[in-house]
C-alpha cells in the first residue's frame, strides 16, 4: 500500500512544491492540512484558492481547519498570562501558531492513517524545531519529513519546478520578504531586513500603517487574567484581538525591530508588527502591578522569560512548560479589572489608568494626605532591624566606598 504523508500546507511556493516533490521522489500520497490561525489579515487570497492549489500540486485531499478560536483561547491566552515576549521583545507570533498546527497535523495523520507528517521548513529556522519536537511530543510513533531540507533547490529552481508541474503559484523568482502571520501578529524576514543597520522598509507592513493620526483611548477589561471586553463591549478573544489589531495598528503602534537568537545558533534581524499582542500584554502586566502580591509578582517575572524561551524553542508540549502554565494560571485568579490605554500616532502607547476590585493598592496606606492610616512610628524598629546586618558589617569590617571621590 502506498504510504501517506500529511503535510502542513500554507499555499506558498515551498509547501506547494513539497507536495509534488514528495510524490515524485518518495512515492508517497500527500494529504494537505491548511490551518486557519488568522493569517488572512488582508484577504489576499481565499482559502478555496489555496486548497485548489494543493490539489493541482497533486495532493489527494486538502483539509481546511478553522483554528482561530483555539489559537486565541488557548495559545494567545496562555501567552497573555505569561506576558510572553522572547528576549523581552517578541511576543512569539510564529512560535505560538506552530503547536496549533502540529496538533491538527497529528489529528489528520490519524484520520488518514498516515505514517508521517511533513513541513516545508528549511534547516535554518526555528519552525522546523517546533514542528518536529511538537510532533514527537504528541505522537512519538509518527515520522517527520522535511523535504525542503533534502531537495537542494534554490528559490528559482522551485519556481521552475512549479512551472514544470503546472502548479499555479503566485510567487516569482524575486521574492523579497518571508512573512508569517496569524491572529497574534506578523513576522517579516529577508530582503533589506537582513542588514541590521538598515532601517526597516515601510512596504511589508500592513497592520501598522498610520491611517488614524488622532489619539485613541480605550479601556480593556480583564477577568481572571483574560481580556474580555473593550470599552465595556464583551467579545470572544479572537474578535477582541482582531479589533485591537485594527484600532491600535491604525495609530502605528505595534512594530518591533530586533536582532534575535534563533534556537539553531543564528542571530537574525527580524521585524514584527503585533499591535494587539503588545497592547494586551502591556495592559495585562500593568493590571498585575496592581493586584499581584510582591513575592508572587517577582517570581512570576523570572518565570515569564523561561516560559517564553521554552515556547520559542518548540517546547509547547513539554513537562516544564506545562508546570509553568499551572503556576501562571494560579497567579491569574485575581487579575480582574480595567486598564485604560491611550495610543498616539505614530506608534506610542501609554497606560494611563488601572482599577480592580481585587487591587492590593490601598489608598489610605499609600497617601501622604490626611487620610493616611500608616503607622509611621512602627517603621523605626523595623528599619533598625532590617539594616542591622549592614551596620555590624560597617562597624567591624568597614565599607570600602565610604569616601566621596575628591572634587
Ligand atoms: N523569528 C520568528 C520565530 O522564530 C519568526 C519566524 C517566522 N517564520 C517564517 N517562516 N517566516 O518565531
Amino acid at each position: 500500500m502506498t504510504k501517506r504523508v500529511v503535510l502542513a500546507y500554507s499555499g506558498g511556493l515551498d509547501t506547494s512544491v513539497a507536495v509534488r516533490w514528495m510524490i515524485e521522489e518518495w512515492g508517497v500520497e500527500v494529504v494537505c492540512v491548511l490551518v486557519n490561525v488568522g493569517q488572512d489579515t488582508d484577504n489576499a487570497e481565499s482559502f478555496d484558492d489555496i486548497k485548489a492549489r494543493a490539489i493541482a500540486a497533486g495532493a489527494i485531499a486538502c483539509v481546511l481547519v478553522d483554528a482561530r478560536r483555539e489559537m486565541a483561547e488557548e495559545f494567545c491566552a496562555s501567552a497573555i498570562f505569561a506576558n510572553a515576549r522572547y528576549e523581552g521583545k517578541y511576543p512569539l507570533v510564529s512560535a505560538l501558531s506552530r503547536p496549533v498546527i502540529v496538533r491538527h497535523l497529528v489529528d489528520q495523520a490519524r484520520k488518514f492513517n498516515a505514517h508521517a507528517v511533513a513541513h516545508g521548513c528549511t534547516g535554518k529556522g526555528n519552525d522546523q524545531v517546533r514542528f518536529e519536537v511538537g510532533t514527537h511530543a504528541l505522537a512519538p510513533d509518527l515520522e517527520v519529513l522535511a523535504p525542503a531540507r533534502n531537495w537542494g533547490m534554490t528559490r528559482a529552481d522551485s519556481v521552475d519546478y512549479a512551472q514544470k508541474w503546472d502548479i499555479p503559484i503566485k510567487a516569482t523568482k524575486e521574492k523579497i520578504y518571508s512573512i508569517d502571520e496569524n491572529l497574534w501578529g506578523r513576522a517579516i524576514e529577508c530582503g533589506a531586513i537582513e542588514d541590521p543597520w538598515a532601517p526597516p522598509p515601510e512596504e511589508p507592513y500592513t497592520l501598522t500603517r498610520v491611517t488614524n493620526p488622532d489619539p485613541v483611548e480605550l479601556t480593556v477589561s480583564f477577568a481572571g487574567g483574560l481580556p474580555v471586553a473593550i470599552d465595556g463591549v464583551v467579545l470572544p478573544l479572537a474578535d477582541l484581538i482582531g479589533e485591537l489589531n485594527a484600532r491600535a495598528g491604525a495609530t502605528g503602534f505595534g512594530r518591533i525591530d530586533m536582532v534575535e537568537n534563533r534556537r539553531v545558533g543564528i542571530k537574525s534581524r527580524e521585524v514584527y508588527e503585533c499591535p494587539a499582542a503588545l497592547a494586551l500584554i502591556a495592559a495585562h502586566a500593568d493590571l498585575e502591578d496592581l493586584v499581584l502580591e510582591r513575592d508572587v509578582h517577582h517570581e512570576k517575572a523570572r518565570l515569564e522569560s523561561r516560559w517564553s524561551e521554552l515556547v520559542y524553542d518548540g517546547m509547547w508540549f513539554s513537562p516544564l512548560k506545562e508546570a509553568l502554565d499551572a503556576f501562571m494560571a494560579d497567579t491569574q485568579r485575581h487579575v480582574t479589572g480595567d486598564v485604560r490605554l491611550r495610543f498616539e500616532a505614530p506608534g506610542l502607547l501609554r497606560i494611563v489608568g488601572r482599577r480592580s476590585p481585587k487591587a492590593l493598592y490601598d489608598h489610605d496606606l499609600a497617601t501622604y494626605d490626611a487620610a493616611d492610616t500608616f503607622q509611621h512610628a512602627d517603621s523605626e524598629g523595623y528599619v533598625k532591624i532590617y539594616g542591622l546586618g549592614v551596620k555590624t558589617w560597617a562597624a567591624r569590617q568597614g565599607a570600602k566606598n565610604s569616601t566621596p571621590p575628591s572634587s
